[in-house]
């Protein structure tokens, strides 16, 4: 390695005060230097945050937007979601390809373009999409491609780059087309923290708690008491975690809270800051929305200026609290509370075990409330206008509004803010999607609805969503949908525990058996006997909710399956003779069965 390549990365582990915890941070910046994490440089950066080599590589290995080998000057990662694929993305791919004159997954033979997929890139009301090394272009046509391509191969930039913090609806599409009255209303600048600090932290808590607030991560954890538990957990430091990994595919809404109104997502995390005596809140973007990073940063500059962070918030003695912005990069598992504070430590994103929970021992074993963005921005509007207000707002069990991310076939998508109970008939008028064959309720992870169920209310008592809601027209086929959200998981699974690494395959391979038509009544109750096994024994929610693509649409659209078994004859997909034998060779020794004698 050249001598001044050293001295930077050396300057770059300095600067991140040679901390272990920052090594997602530290692999970033030599990646953004030199375009990826060379042998070298991961052993230069173990040496000198004293930890081992593999430590290092353990953790770049994680990450879909980290590189141990180069990979040409620039990475064109075409968003691959069904949605992307509904609006056009094959003749997008298509039209790379023949611009660049390579395949996915290659680089072209001047070393300047690369191309890849990537999962989701929370861009569906806009998409096909494309990330350009930190840019977003949305609404991309075959027609735009050679344009990019040119721009590329003489190595300009692409949009507007990370170093330009104006507005990010510059580049990216804000639609948000229904503000309502808890998050898109005007707030005055710190009115939530003048609220907070007129009451004791503990009656913050409890204001929250009367409030009825949900997390609005998916769960649906009541807000009040995660903030209770975590507040009497003991602990050296206390942590206010906000989720923005935002990966459930088909979910868009944290995008556009994040570009409308930031400075209340910040207002509420120093709210949580209060009631649960934090000094530090972390805050973790998802790689994808690296676009926003300078904004926010901006954002958070300004705050500190007007004494909104920082010390003495709000004039109140001993008061301090600030936000440091963590950036993700590229694992949808992240999303998962107890992975995210594996990858805010600088490590890879693997869930933990769990108990103990994040209240108790969280962001560096320490009590930690981890909190959906959309949910500190309803604790920070509970604040300023009260909990009685608030929920007055919404449904008995679900109170409030809820951010809906609309994208599919529907005219308007985007984002809508509604009270909790709105039905699913009335939400495809509002979107003009009336006439859906089904609805994706709460991403892949959720429920996949037929028209039977269009009735139900949106709301964590009947159908409860993160916010994605995909819409599917009368002409699409529901088991190619089905098939790309279960490739998802098999493409997202950590690989961490055998039901979710080895049976989303398994579930894939034998859903395909069946659309190929060479399946038997008894193949459908195997996929199903799959699912409910991988559901049951994953590790954490990502392998517990992989399955609910096949197993929601084998209970909403019977027929789909049903109609695709030609024969009784059951001919199983797995020859465990063939793998029997394999095994044997491979161990040198046969197999000892029950009652046998060794
Ligand atoms: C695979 C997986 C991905 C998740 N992704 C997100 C996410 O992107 N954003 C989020 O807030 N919660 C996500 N969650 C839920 C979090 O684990 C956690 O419950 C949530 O952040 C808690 O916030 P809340 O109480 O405000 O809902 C995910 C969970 C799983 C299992
Ligand atoms: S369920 Fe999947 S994502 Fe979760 S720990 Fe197991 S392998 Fe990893």
């Amino acid at each position: 390695m050249a001598a001044d390549q050293k001295q930077t990365v050396q300057e770059i582990v300095k600067n991140h005060g040679k901390n272990r915890n920052r090594l997602m941070d530290i692999v970033r910046e030599v990646q953004s230097r030199f375009g990826h994490i060379s042998n070298e440089s991961a052993h230069l950066i173990a040496d000198t945050l004293g930890i081992p080599f593999v430590e290092v590589i353990d953790m770049v290995s994680f990450y879909s937007f980290l590189a141990r080998t180069s990979k040409g000057k620039a990475v064109v990662r075409l968003s691959k979601c069904i949605v992307d694929k509904m609006h056009g993305m094959d003749k997008v791919a298509d039209a790379f390809e023949k611009e660049t004159g390579v395949k996915f997954g290659q680089t072209s033979s001047d070393g300047m373009i690369r191309l890849e997929y990537t999962p989701c890139i929370g861009m569906c009301d806009q998409v096909p999409a494309v990330l350009v090394d930190g840019s977003v272009i949305t609404n991309v046509t075959p027609k735009d491609v050679p344009e990019i391509v040119k721009k590329l191969r003489k190595g300009a930039k692409i949009g507007s780059q990370e170093s330009d913090a104006t507005r990010p609806d510059a580049q990216v599409e804000l639609n948000l087309r229904k503000p309502g009255p808890v998050i898109f209303s005007p707030m005055d600048r710190g009115a939530a923290i003048r609220a907070a600090l007129n009451m004791t932290p503990e009656e913050v808590i409890t204001t929250v708690t009367n409030s009825r607030l949900r997390g609005r991560g998916g769960a649906g954890f009541p807000t009040g008491m995660k903030w209770n538990f975590c507040r009497k957990a003991k602990g050296e430091a206390h942590y206010v975690i906000c989720n923005a990994d935002e990966g459930e595919p088909g979910t868009f809404k944290d995008r556009v809270i994040l570009t409308e109104v930031p400075d209340i997502v910040f207002e509420g995390m120093t709210v949580a800051g209060y009631a649960l005596g934090a000094k530090q809140g972390l805050f973790y973007l998802r790689g994808e929305y690296q676009y926003l990073h300078s904004y926010l940063q901006q954002v958070l500059a300004r705050r500190r200026h007007l004494g909104l962070l920082g010390r003495n918030i709000g004039g109140k003695e001993g008061f301090d609290f600030d936000i440091r912005i963590q950036m993700g990069a590229g694992a949808y598992v992240c999303g998962e509370e107890s992975s995210l504070i594996e990858s805010l430590e600088g490590k890879r994103g693997a869930p933990r075990d769990r108990p103990p929970f994040p209240v108790t021992k969280g962001y560096m074993n320490q009590p930690s409330s981890v909190n959906n963005v959309e949910t500190y921005c309803c604790a920070a509007r509970i604040m300023e206008k009260g909990a009685e207000w608030f929920s007055k707002i919404g449904t008995k069990d679900s109170t409030g509004t809820k951010l809906f991310s609309v994208s599919g076939d529907c005219t308007k998508p985007g984002v809508y803010e509604i009270e909790f109970g709105i039905t699913v008939d009335d939400l495809l008028e509002v979107v003009g999607g009336e006439d859906a064959q089904a609805v994706q309720v709460g991403g892949p992870s959720g429920n996949c609805i037929a028209p039977k169920d269009f009735g139900r209310k949106l709301c964590f008592e009947d159908l409860s969503t993160g916010g994605s809601v995909i819409v599917f027209g009368p002409k699409r086929n529901m088991l190619e949908v089905v098939r790309e959200f279960t490739e998802f998981f098999i493409e997202e699974s950590c690989g961490w525990c055998a039901p979710c690494r080895v049976g989303t395959t398994v579930m894939l391979e034998m859903l395909d058996k069946i659309i190929e038509g060479k399946g038997s009544s008894k193949d459908l109750e195997e996929l199903e006997r799959v699912c409910n096994t991988v559901k049951m024994m994953s590790r954490c929610g990502l392998g517990q909710t992989a399955p609910n693509p096949i197993l929601t649409t084998m209970k909403n659209f019977p027929k789909l399956y049903s109609s695709l078994i030609k024969t009784e004859e059951y001919v199983p997909t797995f020859d465990w003779g063939n793998a029997l034998s394999d095994g044997i060779a491979i161990a040198g020794r046969e197999p000892v069965w029950e009652g046998e004698e060794l």
